[in-house]
């Protein structure tokens, strides 16, 4: 019993208003087959969502068992996804938060990061894996990507490294983990803390390993376009205790254990999730195998109609990875310039087919640029990746004909 969904577009910012032009979006090659030829006159009937969650009638039932007790907050569900939750990551403690972003807040605060130091990064992600490092203070340094994988380059960490730093933030990118051999034996040799960016990885697995696991410390996020969805929702897990004590006294307005409501041994933050929350993430949890099947399966559809078109690639899987599907993205390949990029976009847009631009280079984002001085050019192959990805309607439920419409064009 499926209830009707609600519709989620972008990941955060991005209006998907559809739009009526009726180009072509690639004029300089033909289209393979067009729905040009029965022009939509309505378009925001048969919209396609670039995202959406799979909430059934059991998320439903629970967050009405949840409405019915006196535990909105504070409460027993919150333990209960902790616990499911460290066991999906085989780590010892889970630590629930209201989104990804105060997790890897949390987990930098945890580990005592602050001002003076530098926290190795991607420029290829969402931004919150790069600001949480200016939130304690500490400056962002960027390692380009490997073209293939298009994850974080150990190649290039090891020339970021410094006498300053304290850590890295590998980020899993749509799904797939990143060399974390080489960056675990980056970290040991050179005394570093790995936080691992699991938010978009939910279910994927490296050596056999669920991923966040990875590193000293690892973050998801709930945000409703993500693999399991609470609302909005993050999660730390680790299994060093030391950081897993301060994120719990931080989430919580710097509380101890025990010692009192008004009681605070430290800075801290409201950065709990309610049992509201909980009681969907639980039920998501329970029922990851089956979301995790479904995804990959509108995975497959757009696979098997992709599979000979040259002018695009996709990406790799990083060796020993099992990934877990996030979006589908395409790359187009380097004769197309960015307006091109562009240009189909905004052709998809104008059909309906809802598509976003994963990811912009963080390090040219304006206020990096002016706190920093980067400019175009400094990470070449993360601006040759962004210049041209495509990411595609991507869900459950995405359908054969959404599919069908969506590579048409
Ligand atoms: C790689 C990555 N890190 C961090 C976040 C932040 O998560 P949230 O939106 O839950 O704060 C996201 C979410 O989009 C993400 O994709």
């Amino acid at each position: 019993m499926i209830p009707p969904r609600i519709e989620q577009t972008d990941t955060h910012t991005e209006s998907n208003k559809p739009r009526l032009l009726g180009v072509s979006a690639l004029s300089n090659k033909p289209l393979k087959q067009s729905i040009r030829s029965t022009p939509l006159t309505n378009a925001s009937d048969t919209a396609i969502s670039l995202a959406r969650p799979d909430i059934s009638q059991r998320e439903i039932d629970a967050v009405v068992a949840v409405l019915k007790t006196p535990n909105l907050s504070l409460g027993p569900k919150v333990i209960e996804f902790e616990e499911k939750f460290a066991a999906q990551c085989d780590t010892q403690h889970a630590i629930a938060c209201n989104s990804g972003t105060s997790a890897l807040h949390l987990v930098l605060l945890g580990m005592g990061i602050s001002s003076g130091d530098e926290v190795i990064t991607t420029p290829f992600s969402f931004i919150a894996s790069s600001n949480c490092i200016m939130f304690v203070g500490a400056t962002p340094v960027f390692a380009d990507i490997e073209p293939d994988t298009w994850c974080i380059d150990p190649k290039k960490i090891e020339g970021a490294i410094t006498e300053r730093t304290k850590a890295m933030i590998p980020v899993d990118v749509f799904g797939i983990t990143s060399d974390m051999d080489a960056i675990n034996a980056l970290a040991k040799a050179n005394g570093l803390r790995v936080i691992e960016d699991s938010c978009e990885a939910l279910g994927a697995t490296y050596r056999n390993k669920p991923a966040g696991g990875l590193g000293d410390a690892g973050v998801f996020g709930f945000y409703p376009n993500k693999q399991i969805t609470t609302g909005e929702g993050g999660m730390v897990v680790t299994d060093d205790d030391s950081i897993a004590d301060l994120a719990r006294s931080i989430r919580n307005q710097g509380r101890g254990t025990g010692a009192g409501w008004l009681a605070h041994e430290r800075l801290g933050y409201n950065f709990r999730l309610s049992d509201i929350n909980s009681a969907i993430g639980c039920v998501q949890l329970d029922r990851l195998d089956e979301i995790l099947s479904k995804r990959a399966a509108a995975a497959r559809m757009y696979d098997e109609r992709f599979k000979d078109e040259d002018r695009v690639t996709t990406q790799w899987t990083t060796a020993g990875c099992e990934k877990s599907w996030f979006v589908y993205v395409v790359r187009l390949n380097d004769g197309y310039a960015p307006e091109d990029r562009n240009r189909i976009l905004d052709a998809l847009r104008e059909q309906g087919i809802a598509c976003s631009n994963y990811f912009a280079p963080l390090h040219l984002q304006p206020f990096y640029r002016e706190s920093f001085g980067f400019k175009p050019g400094d990470f070449p192959v993360c601006e040759a990746l962004s210049e041209r990805t495509i990411a595609l309607p991507f869900h459950a439920e995405l359908s054969e004909g959404d599919v069908d419409r969506a590579w048409a064009h």
